[in-house]
């Protein structure tokens, strides 16, 4: 290996959305689950990080920068995600820049890592989301990596619980698996992102501002003191997955919407259970759920689903264009960006597929 090489690859990778919510783990550092979630990948014209891992042997230390900031990679988790990919680094083969990494140089060289997020980080919006699966993917890319989709899920899980369901496009179910090493925790494709291609998404940006408990601390303090929590993770969430999953199957947009609105909501009552309470909705998030709630009992059949993640922002999933562009006149009727309702922006787009920008 000579010195005066440098090896990249660039990744980007989308975030998503719950609409059966994580919340609460069982095991604090392998991040495990109290229960099963399922999500849907958003297009990544919005909402996506873009991360370049670079490697060379002139680098005298792992570095990295989101949005062109210097942070600290000294962190549990990414020192969990680059020593698990570590392990599975192979050998690599660069001809026409004459380069040849062998498995065991990997240990000694370090990596650049350059991260950019196309929207505002932590504000409810799942950057760590997109982070996470964006850094992993983009590492295994580099390190030519074997393990499949759903195997490099349990790492960027490692990284950020839900990062593991951004590693697909379409809708993905994170399963809480039995194990107590984690190895079955992991997220599978439940259908691709041409399945149920007429549904659109719409983000009503309540506030851009980062968020006062973050979802980590909260979800911690919830699983300690919120009674509900435990009903939820035992009672409530294991059929209605099934139920979610029969109803993405079959593209059922009634029970779909019913059961992404009752789910938001029951995380919402449990972060109001939880001692002392969390309050990540605002005023506007909660006029929001009015306004769609009245709309869709007076239609003949719900024309739109909410969920909101831990911050006050709207995620609304339209059944098609038509409904999304009812619901857009709505919303801008109402709720017209940067009034006194407090609304930053809105986000329109599709659900779409992970892509490889390496
Ligand atoms: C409300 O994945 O951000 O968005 O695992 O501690 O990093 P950590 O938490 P994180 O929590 C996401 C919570 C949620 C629901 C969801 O995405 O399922």
């Amino acid at each position: 290996m000579g010195e005066k090489w440098v090896l990249m690859k660039t990744a980007q990778t989308p975030t998503n959305i719950a609409v059966i919510k994580y919340w609460g783990k069982r095991d604090e550092t392998l991040i495990l689950p109290v229960n099963d979630s399922i999500s849907v990948t958003l297009d990544p014209a919005h909402l996506c990080t873009t991360t370049t891992v670079a490697v060379s042997p002139a680098f005298q230390q792992d570095r990295m920068w989101l949005n062109g900031k210097e942070m600290s990679l000294s962190g549990g988790r990414y020192q969990n995600c680059l020593r698990e990919i570590r392990k599975r680094a192979r050998e690599v083969e660069d001809k026409e820049k004459g380069i040849k990494i062998e498995k065991k140089d990997w240990e000694k060289l370090h990596l650049h890592i350059a991260s950019y997020n196309n929207f505002p980080t932590a504000a409810g919006l799942a950057s760590s989301a997109a982070g996470f699966a964006c850094l992993v993917f983009a590492l295994a890319k580099l390190m030519n990596v074997e393990e499949d989709e759903s195997q490099l899920s349990a790492i960027a899980r490692q990284g950020s619980g839900s990062a593991c369901r951004s590693l697909f496009g379409g809708f993905v179910k994170w399963i809480m698996g039995k194990e107590e090493d984690g190895s079955d925790s992991l997220a599978v494709q439940l259908v691709d992102e041409k399945h149920w291609d007429d549904l659109f998404i719409i983000i009503a940006v309540v506030s851009s501002r980062q968020k006062e408990t973050s979802s980590t601390s909260g979800m911690r303090e919830s699983v300690e003191t919120s009674l509900l929590l435990q009903h939820r993770a035992k009672e409530v969430v294991p059929k209605r997955t099934l139920k979610m999953e029969e109803a993405i199957k079959n593209r059922d947009f009634a029970s779909f919407a019913k059961i992404t609105c009752a789910d938001s909501n029951q995380f919402h009552a449990v972060c109001l259970d939880t001692s002392p309470p969390i309050f990540y909705m605002n005023d506007t998030s909660h006029r929001i759920i009015s306004h769609v709630e009245k709309w869709n009992r007076s239609e003949e059949s719900p024309q739109v689903a909410y969920t909101f993640d831990a911050g006050p922002n709207a995620v609304l999933i339209a059944q098609n264009r038509k409904a999304a562009a009812q619901l857009l006149q709505r919303l801008l009727f109402s709720f017209p960006p940067k009034s006194d309702t407090d609304l930053d922006s809105y986000i329109i787009g599709d659900k779409t597929i992970l892509k490889d920008a390496g």
